[in-house]
């Protein structure tokens, strides 16, 4: 039998070093490194054998291998009854998969589970739902309130590895397994203090072996690090068949339920949700969420067309763009990714003339959306540069378009959707790039532009035609020269209706 003996875990990123130190060498964290005792768990793998069955006491079985093609059963699947749910799995769970959905406290895991397990329950479905986190009272109490207390869902509140998995061999096989959180579990077969990187990996590597072996879907409740990371090793997220993160602002009533991995779907896909007094809502059009409360004359604001997915999303981009009072301008950035807007910045200074190097940028997706797409590009662009020189971008237009480091816009993929979907959203007109205007099949005009400067031209001309000031001629650096106060733009009159949509396509 191989010797058991210490070793030391980084509790961050399950690196395991001989001594103990101070900082991770594989993940730089700091104190992050705890002393675990060496459980059969080092073996790893789903077919791992169980602690105390050494190396060498059985032989090998040979197994059979095969071709990969021959027939193929298509995954079945248990489709939730929730539409939004079932879009991000890809149709439904999987069975015998499991799936781990993380997300931060008091984000609306346990209401969205509690709200499937009912459903399924409702359907003649056996779903157990095992609380670690809640008692049984609190539950039920939730229960209630989402009038879900009639559902025929066994619910119990435990969490020993070997109890939870003795009592869902000794009945039927459920079809839904829900375990609330894999944080809260602790098996015997690790030797290390609860809540610590071994046992987490251990308990969920053998949720995930009764899973697999027995046909049930497991949905494993994780739990988010302050950097946003499903807390525990990333092992975790390789062993589980699916990853969906639930995320949004905590203050605000949408959720998002995004795919970051699924073996059996695509990774692309949202599910938004409204959180409201009776539990989560689907919200089957995300668009008219996301744009709810525009009045469309602040500067700074445009609107995107993006894809989510196999679905248009149009969602604002607010930016402030204020000159700094610190040595080192602040750039600080929600929604979207920090060093993609470095690069806008970069190519806004570099081929258009637009310096921020001495204002603070502050840049926000709407509704706590997180955007991906480097469609994005060209809506942040408008953005910047409209709240740079104070001017809001007229109310009835979309932007998408990717922008490149020489400064040229690229077109991006499914142009046609998105501006279908601004189209039945009541939007007038596109900024798109050039190379797109050919695919477009909807009527609404589309004004292409092949480079960053001409949509920073474009803005700051629309600025003279909109509220008709003095800066005709002025080539687009002067915006960066002496951009307006806030303060003075708040007072400027509204722009009439008629001088926006007069302005034809290009
Ligand atoms: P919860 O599902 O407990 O979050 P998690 O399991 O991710 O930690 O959600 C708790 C939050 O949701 C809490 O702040 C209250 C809110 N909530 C509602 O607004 N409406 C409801 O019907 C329910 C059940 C919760
Ligand atoms: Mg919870």
């Amino acid at each position: 039998m191989a010797k058991r003996g210490a070793r030391f875990v980084c509790q961050n990123c399950g690196g395991v070093t001989g001594r103990w130190a101070g900082r991770c060498d594989a993940c730089g964290e700091w104190n992050t490194i705890a002393e675990e005792t060496e459980g059969f768990e080092a073996a790893g793998g789903i077919g791992a054998a169980p602690r105390g069955l050494s190396v060498s006491a059985r032989r090998g079985r040979v197994f059979p291998l095969v071709g990969l093609g021959g027939e193929v059963k298509e995954a079945p699947r248990i489709a939730s009854g929730l539409a939004e749910l079932d879009r991000v799995t890809g149709g439904g769970f999987v069975k015998g998969s499991a799936v781990l959905i993380g997300g931060d406290p008091g984000i609306g895991k346990s209401t969205l589970l509690i709200q499937v397990s009912a459903a399924l329950a409702s359907q003649g479905h056996r779903v157990v739902y095992v609380s670690g986190e809640e008692a049984v009272a609190q539950v039920r109490l939730r229960a209630e309130r989402l009038g879900l207390a009639g559902a025929p869902v066994a619910l119990a509140a435990e969490t020993s590895v070997e109890d939870i998995l003795a009592t869902l061999q000794s009945g039927p096989t459920p079809a839904l397994v829900v375990i609330d959180s894999i944080q809260t579990l602790w098996t015997e077969m690790a030797e290390a203090a609860p809540g610590t990187v071994t046992q987490v990996r251990t308990s969920a590597q053998a949720l995930i072996r009764y899973a697999k072996s027995s046909g049930a879907t497991i949905v494993l409740v994780g739990h988010v690090t302050k950097d946003g990371q499903i807390a525990g090793p990333r092992v975790v997220e390789h062993m589980v068949d699916a990853v969906l993160y639930f995320e949004g602002d905590g203050a605000d009533r949408f959720r998002v339920l995004r795919s970051v991995k699924n073996r059996f779907g695509a990774t692309d896909e949202i599910g938004v949700f409204e959180m409201t007094g009776l539990g989560l809502a689907e919200v089957a059009n995300p668009s008219e969420l996301f744009l709810g409360e525009r009045d469309g004359r602040t500067p700074g604001a445009a609107v995107f067309a993006g894809m989510e997915g196999s679905r248009p999303l149009l969602v604002e981009v607010q930016a402030l763009v204020a000159e700094t009072s610190l040595g080192t301008p602040r750039r600080a950035v929600v929604g979207w990714d920090g060093s993609r807007l470095a690069m806008i910045l970069a190519v806004l200074d570099t081929h258009c003339g637009v310096r921020l190097g001495s204002h603070d940028v502050y840049l926000n997706v709407a509704g706590g959306l997180r955007i991906q797409e480097p469609a994005a590009d060209l809506a942040v662009a408008a953005a910047l540069v409209s709240s740079l020189s104070g001017v809001a971008l007229p109310r009835d237009s979309v932007f998408f378009g990717e922008v490149s480091l020489s400064g040229s816009v690229r077109p991006v993929a499914r142009a046609d959707q998105r501006l279908k979907e601004a189209e039945r959203l009541g939007f007038a007109r596109a900024v798109v790039p050039k190379a797109n205007l050919g695919d477009e099949s909807s009527a609404m005009p589309a004004d292409g532009v092949d480079v960053l400067a001409d949509l920073v031209a474009r803005v700051a001309a629309g600025s003279e035609e909109i509220i008709a000031r003095p800066r005709r001629g002025a080539p687009p650096a002067a915006l960066a020269v002496a951009p307006p106060t806030l303060a003075s733009t708040a007072r400027l009159p509204a722009p009439p209706r008629a001088a926006q949509t007069g302005r034809g396509p290009r």
